[in-house]
């Protein structure tokens, strides 16, 4: 596969036609040496990896399955996911698609559907491995509640949208790893969730009913119960009044 625009933004990108998953394969090739940003692409997953232990669907030629492979050790790793989710809407930006918005703590939606989805995976020797899904050109008929590029009507390449989510990803996390309150009030400006009645599911299964009023300083979601409660990873469902 060439990939021209995206090897000028990644300094090691490896493709696979096939593999088990992106995010797999990334911990499977990571050693000490491993560089900050070495790149792995697939056309297709056979076992993609999502959140909270799903499974994610990347048919043949038709998503983007990426993991990124980043060298800590990080100030601030409950950033690292939130700031990607950042990076593959301002990538969306620059495809032309102004109106998508992040669902705490790391979908990425477009018109309430969900377009990226992504999977950080903290390492014992404190680096992380970023693993980015998007959604390019399956049809509404695959994709049940969520969207893709081809049916937002945008047709782009997987190469052009690569290269797009690298360049974002290297202006996020080239500079210093300690996020700035930039960064972060951008991002709380970006979160669709903030404001909104919404409905955790917390990991053991219980559940939590309150307005998300704001992303706290370590990245962690505050939902008003109306006491304050902070969540570290849920599944959240916006509520419509
Ligand atoms: C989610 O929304 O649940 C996260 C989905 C993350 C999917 C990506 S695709 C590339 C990388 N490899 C995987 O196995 N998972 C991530």
């Amino acid at each position: 596969m060439q990939l021209p625009l995206s090897q000028a933004v990644f300094p090691r990108l490896i493709w696979f036609d096939q593999v088990d998953s992106t995010n797999l394969e990334l911990a499977r090739l990571s050693t000490d040496s491993l560089d900050h940003f070495t790149a792995v692409v697939a056309g297709q997953q056979t076992l993609g990896q999502g959140r909270l232990g799903r499974s994610w669907q990347s048919p043949e030629g038709s998503s983007l399955s990426l993991s990124v492979f980043l060298r800590g050790p990080f100030k601030e790793p409950g950033w690292v996911n939130l700031l990607a989710a950042l990076a593959v809407k301002r990538a969306l930006g620059q495809l032309g698609v102004s109106d998508a918005g992040i669902k705490w703590p790391n979908d990425v939606l477009v018109g309430g559907k969900k377009i990226s989805g992504i999977l950080s995976q903290l390492q014992s020797d404190g680096s992380i491995i970023l693993g980015i899904g998007l959604n390019l050109k399956q049809q509404q008929s695959e994709l049940i509640t969520a969207t893709s590029l081809l049916e937002i009507g945008v047709s782009a390449e997987l190469d052009q949208v690569l290269a797009a989510i690298g360049y974002e990803l290297r202006e996020i996390f080239a500079g210093d790893p300690e996020v700035s309150e930039e960064i972060k009030n951008y991002f709380q400006s970006a979160c669709i969730t903030i404001g909104q009645q919404v409905r955790a599911e917390l990991p053991g299964g219980s559940e939590l009913l309150g307005l998300a009023s704001e992303i706290d300083s370590s990245g962690q979601l505050v939902i008003l119960t109306p006491e304050p409660v902070t969540l570290s990873a849920a599944d959240v469902w916006h509520l419509r009044s």
